[in-house]
């Protein structure tokens, strides 16, 4: 039997998602004791204490299945944001938002805007979809080129994807950016402006940014904005999957149709609301990625090696004189595991995503032994 005949023709090219090997198998194969993990932009001083004491206290409960409807969680983050609860959903991640969105809106002829060197599931999405992925250049800087993606829009354009912070640049578009992008959006597709999707992973982050833009002022005279935000990364719950996002009601209405009934498991439920109550946690998150920011920008600097300036908990770094993929390969033999970037057709850079002192320290201390300097 040939399966191949089977699947869907826009399916058939995809290649499987790879991801980083888990730390334990690279010791192994390595036969290497200390291995650090920074290519995930993972928090690396990990969950709230309260989000893990509510695992544990549901964990026997897991035979149940979860709420289906996240209620308190919904209501947990209608009270932080002081919106209704009807302009809020949850996921199991940003990664099933994007695909949710995709699913409910992107039909064949839709044409899907997205910048040059940004989150790689939009085009994944867009072509699961049968869909057109419209790669827009980034600006000067690694900045994603808002004017030149409104120009872009034709009558069959059905959505832009703007990511803020960018990953994996680190770049951000600052409220004046955003509020003249918006403002520029016509209705161009069956006499609707095309939706917006702003994808806030890293928005904790950016926010430390004063000119970053508070996207939710501008849900109410935007129907067709769709905000996404998650707990994987400041929250450190990455393993747990949930996410969240915030749109006109309905929108929501209709991502409730077609999600799957249970996509947000009970502890990860549980653990994000706790998370939620922890203030603290996040602003311990905050100013460790600020100083470990400084600490790493210092260093990158003292050893002449460029980078771009992030908004975010990690930093793109120019491998030269190596290929980003070889001097992957080099930092791993010494236990470091960072990203290489060509997937995101960056061959000449790493994403390294910012960790604790100690391992900021052993990075920059084996990338001199790789380099020589
Ligand atoms: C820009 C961006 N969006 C969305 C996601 C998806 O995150 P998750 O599915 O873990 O919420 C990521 C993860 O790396 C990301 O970098």
């Amino acid at each position: 039997m040939d399966i191949a005949k089977l699947i869907r023709k826009n399916c058939q090219g995809f290649e499987p998602y790879v991801a980083g090997k888990p730390i334990e198998t690279i010791k192994r194969e390595l036969k290497l004791k200390k291995i650090v993990k920074l290519a995930s932009n993972e928090n690396p001083i990990g969950p709230s204490k309260k989000a893990v004491k509510a695992i544990k206290d549901n964990a026997a409960k897991a035979f149940f299945y979860p709420d289906s409807n996240s209620y308190t969680l919904k209501h947990a983050l209608s009270s932080k944001h002081k919106l209704p609860e009807n302009n809020i959903f949850t996921a199991a991640g940003g990664d099933e938002i994007i695909e949710l969105v995709a699913r409910l809106f992107f039909n064949p002829s839709d044409e899907i805007i997205i910048s040059q060197h940004s989150f790689v599931r939009y085009e994944m999405a867009a072509r699961l979809m049968n869909s057109k992925p419209v790669i827009i250049p980034m600006r000067e800087g690694f900045i994603q080129d808002l004017p030149a993606m409104a120009k872009a829009c034709s009558a069959n354009t059905k959505a832009i994807f703007i990511t803020n912070p960018n990953n994996p640049t680190g770049t951000y578009n600052s409220k004046a950016a955003l509020s003249s992008f918006l403002a520029s959006i016509k209705p161009t597709i069956n006499g609707q402006k095309p939706l917006i999707i702003i994808d806030e992973a890293y928005f904790e982050y950016g926010k430390l940014q004063k000119d970053y833009p508070d996207s939710l002022e501008y849900l109410k005279k935007n129907e067709n904005l769709i905000i996404l935000r998650t707990f994987s990364k400041i929250y450190g719950l990455a393993g747990l999957r949930v996410g969240y996002g915030f749109a006109h009601k309905d929108i929501v209405d209709y991502i409730e149709r077609i999600r799957p009934p249970f996509n947000v498991n009970s502890l990860a439920q549980a653990a994000a609301v706790a998370s939620l109550s922890d203030s603290a946690q996040i602003k311990k998150g905050q100013s460790l990625i600020r100083k470990e920011k400084e600490f790493l920008e210092k260093e990158l600097k003292k050893l002449a090696m460029d980078y771009v300036k992030s908004a975010a908990n990690f930093i793109l770094i120019k491998s030269s004189p190596l290929k980003g993929k070889d001097l992957f390969v080099a930092l791993l033999k010494k236990g470091v595991i960072v990203r290489a970037m060509d997937e995101y057709e960056l061959p000449d850079w790493i994403r390294l995503t910012i960790g604790l002192h100690d391992e900021n320290k052993m990075f920059i201390d084996k990338i001199k032994e790789v380099l020589n300097k």
